[in-house]
């Protein structure tokens, strides 16, 4: 194929960042993908919002306009939510086409059906941007990792509330001012809640769980306290002591059963989870071979979030392409001329 067509849905801010990727680097990733990522048609839910810098004739408020469309291979569904979003992605999987989603919400609770569902239509279904946005983490879990005894994953995986944690302790920033800023700059979900509540950090420990441990591991499973009892009085207690308030997701693997929880605990300035500001995320692993292993990076926002999401896209195009999914020694290589040292 010369061209692989794409039907975005959604073009919030994770939309958006991928439309940019996609428009930014489409012609310089043809010779990695072996062909062109075009995005043909762009679904919303208003089509008369303003949108700077977009080609309006892709967009359409008509989901058929894109499930219908054979020449459409790959569907990116970056709306949110569970329902259109689960349907859509069914059909489209249904219809033949890989999915890739960023959706955790979803992916928590229906994962499983959704994966099943690619199997059975011989589709991909990817969804690395769930956690952590644009830190590499589900296919580490999953792949790279895949010869260890996995007992533990521990981390940063809200960049919302580690935003709002750190202007609470560096700057004395109020709560609510702080989670106003982190709105304005696209880290929070479109119902914040989700994020100070914990219930967005334990959708994505359901998701690594699942991954690391090979087991059904949902949302319902896994025990969340969000940030929002933690008042003045808790900052300036945790400084006392030297130490910092972080809200951790937490999956362990032990003899007794899989414990999976998200909880703010106080941690000593010097811990390296300290070092994790704003909205950085980061989640350490342990495995039986490789021992501890800490993945780092931005968790949330349109450019980190669209970095993933395209991961996953190229990624997908490869495996049409190649047969080989991007993997070493197929030859989507460009040759590049070598710069002797010291030249
Ligand atoms: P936004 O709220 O910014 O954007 C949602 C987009 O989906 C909008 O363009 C909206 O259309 C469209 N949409 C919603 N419902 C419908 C519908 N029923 N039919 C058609 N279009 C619809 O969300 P985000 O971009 O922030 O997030 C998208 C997904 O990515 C969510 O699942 C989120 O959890 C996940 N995610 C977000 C990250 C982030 O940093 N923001 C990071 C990682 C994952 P319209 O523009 O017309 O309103
Ligand atoms: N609202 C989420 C966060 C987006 O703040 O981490 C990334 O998943």
């Amino acid at each position: 194929k010369k061209k692989i067509q794409i039907g975005l849905l959604g073009l919030g801010t994770v939309g958006t960042g991928v439309y940019k990727v996609i428009g930014r680097r489409g012609e310089e990733m043809e010779p990695q993908v072996g062909a062109r990522l075009e995005i043909k048609r762009i679904l919303v839910h208003n089509m008369k919002k303003e949108r700077h810098g977009i080609d309006q004739r892709l967009l359409t408020d008509q989901w058929e306009d894109i499930v219908k469309d054979k020449d459409i291979d790959i569907i990116i569904e970056v709306m949110g939510g569970m329902e259109p979003a689960k349907s859509m992605i069914l059909e489209a999987l249904a219809a033949g086409k890989h999915v890739v989603s960023a959706n955790k919400d979803l992916i928590a609770e229906h994962g499983e059906e959704l994966l099943e569902a690619a199997q059975k239509s011989g589709t991909d279904f990817l969804f690395e941007a769930a956690v952590a946005g644009g830190i590499p983490i589900i296919r580490p879990l999953k792949q790279c990792l895949a010869g260890n005894e996995i007992d533990e994953v521990i981390g940063i995986v809200n960049g919302t509330t580690n935003f709002i944690l750190t202007k609470m302790f560096e700057e004395g920033m109020d709560f609510q001012e702080a989670l106003d800023m982190a709105t304005e700059l696209g880290y929070a979900e479109a119902d914040p809640t989700a994020d100070v509540e914990g219930l967005d950090a334990g959708r994505k420990v359901a998701i690594m769980a699942s991954a690391a441990f090979r087991s059904r591991v949902v949302f319902s499973d896994v025990y969340t306290e969000g940030i929002t009892k933690i008042t003045a009085k808790d900052v300036a207690y945790a400084k006392e002591f030297d130490s910092l308030i972080k809200l951790l997701g937490v999956a362990r693997n032990t003899a007794q059963g899989i414990e999976v929880g998200v909880y703010p605990m106080i941690i000593d300035r010097n811990h390296p989870l300290a070092a994790v500001r704003d909205s950085f995320n980061a989640v350490f692993v342990h495995g039986d071979a490789v021992g501890d292993t800490m993945f780092y990076g931005r968790g949330a926002g349109e450019m980190p979030t669209a970095s993933a999401v395209v991961g996953d896209v190229i990624d997908i195009a490869r495996n049409m392409q190649y047969h080989c999914s991007g993997r070493i020694g197929c030859g989507c290589y460009r040759t590049l001329k070598l710069k002797d040292f010291g030249e």
